[in-house]
């Protein structure tokens, strides 16, 4: 925390004189165009910042941070510091320039710790006065939240009062260091409803519209290998039968209220595969046995369009669900392609809600996806 130790009596004198015309300090975001964002996964050894074409992009995160989960605060090793740094340093050379964002928690840190940083204000302070000491040290933008997810209602009422005490300490930040406002979003569930685990809770939406610049709604993970039994469409736009889609999510944020321009719809740059039970039976529902090529079940699109092209497989667009499928023999392979990004992308922009991100940025093939999305969606 160290611009509330010596310097800010200087700094708050400063900041009364020179500060206070400068009006960039005070704008919320957006100021303009639509939010294209893209995670970078720190554990892609195989493709440094350096590779990102930040001319397809407004903002990429870095994910993850994780802070410690006794004092709530980062601790940060000297190769991860490394990588920050090269991270943000690579991404400010690069023409255009992108907004700088990193990004905290991820589906591996597990809800637990920000659920216990959330309970109280001292703990919630040392979170906050941590996140902006990092972005500062290292040259970020912005703060991402990926806490995945507020199990109880206690939880989200704790995540309203942190973005409000967030949003409040990054105001004085700016202040008193004279420079702009540090960007704050978060990443969330398709839809501000979440009944997971049959516990009711639903995001604050007040709070998010005071104090968040925008929010990433993760449009995906609908269906998985934690449901074997059937091949899904993980990403779905629609559904007939259910749901669990992204229009659905899309239209339930702005029934909730949230303020259209903050609503960022998630683009998954892979797939989920399953193992089909009877080769001929193959559409989307189809039954299943198992997970099918890839991680667990899991594919980045650059592996499924060399899969599909190595085996030969046949290739299906659903126009009922805007997503495509390949199968050869009984693997099945759920993704979106050029086509389904650019209806979704499409979608999107009629809506006119605030932007699309990508989960993962190095899942792209020739920033086939990534390219189609952006000129989609054109400023
Ligand atoms: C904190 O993290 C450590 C290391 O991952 C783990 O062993 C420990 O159980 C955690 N403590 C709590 C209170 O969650
Ligand atoms: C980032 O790391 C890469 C690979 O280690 C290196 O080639 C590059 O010069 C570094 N860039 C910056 C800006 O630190
Ligand atoms: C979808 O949601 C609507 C409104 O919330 C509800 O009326 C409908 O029954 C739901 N459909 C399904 C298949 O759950």
């Amino acid at each position: 925390m160290e611009f509330f130790k010596a310097p800010t009596l200087f700094l708050v004198i400063v900041t009364l004189t020179i500060c206070s015309s400068t009006s960039a300090m005070n704008s919320m975001y957006p100021s303009h165009g639509p939010n294209k964002g893209a995670y970078w996964p720190s554990w892609a050894i195989n493709f440094p910042p350096s590779a990102i074409d930040t001319s397809l992009f407004t903002h990429i995160y870095y994910a993850f941070l994780s802070p410690s989960n006794i004092t709530f605060k980062f601790e940060i090793d000297y190769p991860t510091a490394l990588l920050l740094k090269n991270f943000t340093n690579t991404l400010r050379e690069k023409v255009p320039p992108v907004k700088r964002m990193f990004s905290i928690g991820g589906a591996s840190d597990g809800p637990k710790v920000f659920s216990r940083m959330a309970i109280s204000y001292d703990t919630r302070k040392s979170f906050i006065m941590s996140t902006i000491e990092v972005a500062r040290k290292f040259d970020f933008d912005g703060i991402d939240l990926d806490w995945e997810f507020p199990q109880t209602p206690i939880d989200m009422v704790n995540f309203g009062h942190l973005i409000h005490e967030w949003r409040v300490a990054v105001k004085e930040e700016a202040k008193l260091t004279c420079r702009p406002q540090l960007l704050l979003s978060a990443a969330t569930y398709y839809k501000p409803e979440v009944s997971l685990d049959d516990v009711y809770r639903k995001y604050p939406v007040k709070s998010i519209n005071k104090n968040l610049d925008w929010i990433n709604a993760m449009c995906y993970d609908y269906h998985g290998s934690w449901d074997l039994t059937a091949t899904g469409a993980q990403a779905a736009l629609y559904d007939p039968n259910s749901n669990v889609t992204t229009s659905y999510g899309l239209q339930s944020w702005i029934k909730a209220k949230l303020n259209k321009e903050k609503l960022v719809m998630g683009l998954p740059l892979y797939g989920r595969t399953w193992q089909l039970k009877d080769p001929s039976l193959y559409g989307i529902g189809a039954p299943a046995v198992d997970v099918g090529p890839g991680i667990e079940g899991q594919m980045p699109y650059v592996d499924i369009e060399k899969f599909n092209s190595q085996n030969n497989a046949l290739v299906v667009f659903d126009s009922l669900t805007v997503s495509t499928y390949s199968v050869s023999g009984s693997s099945w392979i759920g993704y979106d392609d050029v086509r389904s990004i650019k209806l979704k992308v499409e979608y999107a922009r009629d809506l006119k809600i605030g932007g699309y991100f990508f989960w993962a940025v190095n899942g792209d093939q020739d920033w086939k996806i990534s390219r189609q999305a952006y000129e989609t969606w054109t400023i």
